[in-house]
């Protein structure tokens, strides 16, 4: 018998961003990553104040999900998902986030995909904010750190959670909402970049902006969970956390402690907020020693404290090593690096792999939070390349796959509370670190190219028909 629960959520998860392209159509407006050029793993992607006519901005065309979500949601729905993963483009709905009235394209879109979801017996789980701030709040605010996009964010959310009901059911409030600890997150959460114009390796840094709007970041996700459990007790709301499980190099004291201090800011800085409903103990003291003083209002406590999650979710695809000592080679990541694990292997990209990290780490967060949990994101970033029947036998992918599903398994028989898994980028997609293609995630291939080229068409790869299996079988059979 499987040890995954009858009504397991298996799907797959995507971004409105990194696949609808359409980004200037039926009225949508820019928002960040429409700002944002191609890059590789070696050569940074730009963020751009302009779009130049003649550069690349993956985000544009994307994989031109607007126009073929009838027949991807087709082939998800062959493989046997019971959920699929996506967020809503903010800019679809409010161009410049600031309209008193929303885009009605833009919302007719989402009902088109929502009722052919519900046609294939899918269940859409909804990413309300997946790093597309309207560029325009990016302007006149520097992002989050405007404390008016609470506002703004509060009406999007007021406007989707109406028109949807009936629709969508799980909602997450901010993807990955820790990206803002780190530099990398200026650009793809925090948008705290007004004005900047360069590599988003090199976009100053910060933290007292970031730290800020983190904290508008929190008010908008507690207020809107307030209004939805008060508006539509059906719903279920979530947070998303990057997960990057961190251990310490050696048994150095000094590395336990500097390891734990990581895990603290990285990892469950921001869980505690928005599982608890108050900042946690070690937040005082980490601004006071990086002299970040966020600014609050009367009655900021208080909103915190009535906007708690009801399930958390989270992406996992690495861990990494930390220590005080001198190292000679770091490990890759989008949002952080680290020091090698002489006991992994890592991707093409530098991430190190890590399976029975993903059981440690789903103890560890159940062991703190004890609410049900669900892996959103997962999976391995490769190269594709056709065999000489044309086709993609993917098996580094299956692999990589089939022993996160393992540990998974083995953290269910722990007794943590495992609602789904969905794992990232199930079609393949735009990459959000490095704007490429050539990285690919997908059970479904998609004709298209770093250089823009492509007809665009899907094929099907062996990892598609392991994958149906595996939810056919309910997570039993994994071979
Ligand atoms: C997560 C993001 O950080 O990782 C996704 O939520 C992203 O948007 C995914 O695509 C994989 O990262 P990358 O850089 O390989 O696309």
């Amino acid at each position: 018998m499987s040890v995954f629960p009858k009504d397991f959520l298996w799907g797959g998860a995507t971004a409105a961003n990194q696949f609808e392209g359409a980004w200037d159509v039926d009225g949508k407006g820019p928002s960040v990553p429409d700002m944002c050029t191609n890059g590789t793993h070696t050569v940074p992607k730009w963020v751009t104040t302009y779009t130049h006519p003649d550069r690349l901005y993956p985000s544009h065309e994307a994989i031109d999900f607007y126009h073929h979500y009838e027949e991807d949601i087709a082939l998800f729905a062959e493989m046997g998902f019971k959920t699929f993963r996506l967020s809503i483009n903010w800019t679809r709905i409010y161009p410049t986030g600031m309209e008193e009235q929303p885009n009605e394209a833009g919302l007719a879109f989402y009902d088109r995909v929502f009722d052919c979801c519900k046609k294939h017996n899918i269940e859409p789980l909804v990413t309300i904010s997946h790093y597309e701030l309207p560029y325009a709040l990016v302007e006149k605010y520097n992002g989050w750190e405007g404390r008016e996009l609470i506002e703004y964010y509060e009406r999007y959310c007021k406007t989707i959670f109406a028109r949807y009901k009936g629709k969508v059911k799980y909602w997450l409030t901010f993807n990955e909402i820790n990206a803002g600890v780190m530099p990398m997150g200026t650009v793809l959460s925090t948008g705290t970049i007004r004005g900047y114009d360069g590599p988003i390796t090199e976009v100053p840094d910060r933290p007292q902006e970031r730290f800020q709007a983190l904290h508008h970041q929190f008010l908008a996700s507690a207020k809107v969970i307030k209004y939805a459990h008060e508006n539509y007790p059906e719903y279920k709301m979530g947070n998303m956390i990057a997960f990057g499980m961190s251990y310490p190099s050696t048994p150095d004291p000094a590395d336990m402690i500097e390891n734990q201090q990581h895990m603290n800011m990285f990892n469950w800085f921001c869980s505690d907020v928005q599982v608890r409903g108050e900042y946690p103990y070690f937040a005082k003291r980490y601004f006071a020693d990086h002299d970040i003083h966020v600014k609050t209002e009367p009655g900021d406590e208080q909103i915190l404290k009535e906007g708690c999650i009801d399930f958390y979710t989270f992406s996992y695809y690495m861990t990494n090593c930390i220590t005080t000592h001198e190292v000679e080679d770091t490990a890759g990541g989008n949002l952080l690096g680290g020091v090698k694990n002489p006991y992994l292997k890592a991707s093409d990209w530098g991430w190190q792999i890590d399976p029975m990290g993903l059981r440690y780490t789903l103890n560890e967060i159940y062991g703190r939070y004890q609410i049900p949990l669900m892996v959103v994101e997962n999976g391995l970033g490769a190269y594709d390349v056709k065999g000489e029947d044309g086709k993609i036998h993917d098996s580094y992918r299956i692999d990589y796959l089939r022993e996160h599903i393992a540990q998974m398994a083995e953290a269910v028989k722990d007794g943590v509370d495992l609602m789904g898994y969905t794992p990232w980028g199930c079609i393949d997609l735009v990459s959000a670190s490095t704007g490429e293609m050539a990285k690919r995630y997908g059970f479904i291939y998609v004709n298209k190219f770093d250089d823009g080229s492509g007809d665009l068409s899907r094929e099907r790869k062996d990892s598609f028909f392991w994958f149906k299996k595996v939810i056919a079988s309910n997570g039993e059979d994994l071979a």
